[in-house]
């Protein structure tokens, strides 16, 4: 199977992890997979902080509502967006840019979400992105111990209609 189907059939959440360090050389080429993302004029909206600092996981993690497993994470990533038009959009391909490229490492991942929540600001704050950014996701990432059972998603019979819904 082709390397990038696989990772895409392959990718799905993870939530607990090893307590192994995730190299910078990888976390480097997960980031750089993130800024290849297509956006909409071609702006880039987006900026990368990769946290791999346990105490500050723990912060990130404490702030969330359905995050607390970050703290046990390998590295954390929080995309942020200029508040540009299409901000959700362009910082969404890149996130899922991240996740592919960490399953294709064998990391696991789990996207917590960011934009909307009511403790945004809070992590813009602990980051200390400057004003004008809006916080589009959080993403744990770690190694897992063993292989997630296959989940419940729709059938490409009930989703997929040729030339008319
Ligand atoms: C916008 C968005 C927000 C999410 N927020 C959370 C979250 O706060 N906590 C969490 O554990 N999972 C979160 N998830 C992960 C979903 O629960 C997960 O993708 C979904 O259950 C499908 O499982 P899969 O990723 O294994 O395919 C979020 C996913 C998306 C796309």
């Amino acid at each position: 199977m082709n390397e990038v189907i696989r990772a895409i059939k392959k990718r799905r959440s993870y939530r607990s992890y090893q307590d192994k360090e995730i190299s910078k050389d990888i976390l480097e080429e997960i980031i750089d997979c993130a800024r290849l993302a297509p956006s909409a004029n071609n702006i880039q909206p987006w900026e990368f902080v990769v946290v791999t600092d346990k105490e500050i996981l723990k912060k990130i993690a404490s702030i969330t509502d359905y995050g607390k497993f970050i703290k046990n994470a390998g590295a954390c990533v929080i995309v942020l967006c200029k508040d540009t038009k299409y901000y959700l959009e362009d910082g969404s391909a890149a996130t899922e840019n991240i996740l592919l490229a960490a399953e294709s490492f064998g990391i696991g991942s789990c996207w917590v979400a960011g934009d909307k929540k009511h403790y945004c600001n809070k992590i813009l704050e602990l980051v200390g992105a400057p004003k004008g950014y809006k916080l589009v996701s959080i993403l744990s990432l770690g190694y897992y111990d063993k292989e997630e059972k296959p989940h419940g998603k729709r059938a490409l019979k009930d989703v997929i209609h040729w030339e008319k819904f």
